[in-house]
């Protein structure tokens, strides 16, 4: 286990340009999201109800919900598209060793 971090998943488990639903106990669900290389961790609840964001698409930088195709920017979580008006929560995060850690910042 890395100090400071928490594992979530193994890079092999989330393809270019898709998400993944991470539950960790004790935590609202993570999506963690490949694009273009890059990871990101969002809440994985929409802001709209009660969609989990990792079903849903992931186009052009954006996660679409499943539900009602609001969107959010993955790097920042803002709103993109209605008929979501609430940014969805970002988590700081990193790979190592294959995998996809939850940075805790510096215990
Ligand atoms: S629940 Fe996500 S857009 Fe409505």
């Amino acid at each position: 286990m890395t100090e400071g971090a928490l594992k979530l998943c193994a890079t092999s488990e989330v393809p270019q340009d898709q998400s993944l639903r991470v539950d960790l106990p004790g935590r609202d669900p993570l999506a963690v999201c490949r694009l273009n290389g890059n990871w990101f961790v969002l809440a994985d609840t929409c802001t709209h109800g009660m969609a989990s964001l990792s079903e849903g698409e992931i186009m052009g930088g954006r996660i679409y919900c499943p539900f009602h195709g609001g969107s959010f920017d993955i790097r920042t979580g803002a709103v993109a598209d209605p008929p979501c008006t609430v940014d969805v929560e970002t988590f700081p995060c990193f790979e190592k060793d294959d995998h996809v850690y939850l940075d805790l910042g510096t215990p």
